[in-house]
């Protein structure tokens, strides 16, 4: 606990209430992240992209367990888009890699790339108020800026239509995000 809070102005949200936001609208990434890369491994599952699709699913596994575990231990609800964001994340991930393994790695890139600014300004936004989820956060930025270089490497910036997939793409994600940190 910090001894001299930082001041805050009048409509803004109690910091608890404030954090549960972030908890859920992270615990929404993250699933919506697994079900993306769930889709576009039923569709690449057998492509030469897919143990960098597997490994990238396993970490958003990893990230997902974790903030399960602390909206259980701080009673925080689910968004109620869930269920949306169950048959949206499969979509767009089956989606895209039926357009290519590039264009899967491009919707990777564009994903990872409003995670990363998304997490960035969680972790300003906590300041000193919650060291260890601010770490959590910080570490799985970390994660994420790593997919996207993967997701690169793998000649996402070579598909066809990258500007268009990487702005519909990021439009989506930032929509998403929107709503479950709201609903
Ligand atoms: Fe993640
Ligand atoms: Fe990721």
């Amino acid at each position: 606990m910090s001894n001299t809070p930082r001041q805050r102005l009048p409509g803004d949200h109690p910091p608890d209430e404030e954090i549960a936001r972030m908890l859920r609208v992270d615990h929404a990434g993250e699933y919506g992240a697994t079900r993306i890369y769930e889709g576009q491994l039923d569709v690449l599952g057998r492509g030469r992209a897919a143990g960098a699709i597997r490994q990238m699913a396993e970490t958003e596994k990893r990230h997902l367990d974790r903030f399960e575990t602390l909206l259980r231990e701080r009673r925080v609800r689910p968004t109620l888009l869930h269920p949306l964001w169950t048959a949206t994340g499969y979509a767009l991930g089956a989606a895209t890699a039926l357009m290519g393994e590039r264009a899967a790695m491009a919707c990777t890139v564009a994903v990872e790339e409003v995670i990363d600014e998304h997490y960035q300004r969680q972790a300003e936004q906590l300041g000193e108020e919650d060291p260890a989820l601010r770490e959590t956060i910080l570490s799985f930025r970390a994660d994420e800026i790593a997919h996207r270089d993967l997701a690169i490497a793998q000649g996402a910036e070579e598909s066809l239509g990258y500007d268009l997939i990487s702005a519909a793409v990021k439009t989506g994600s930032r929509l998403a995000i929107w709503l479950s940190t709201r609903l």
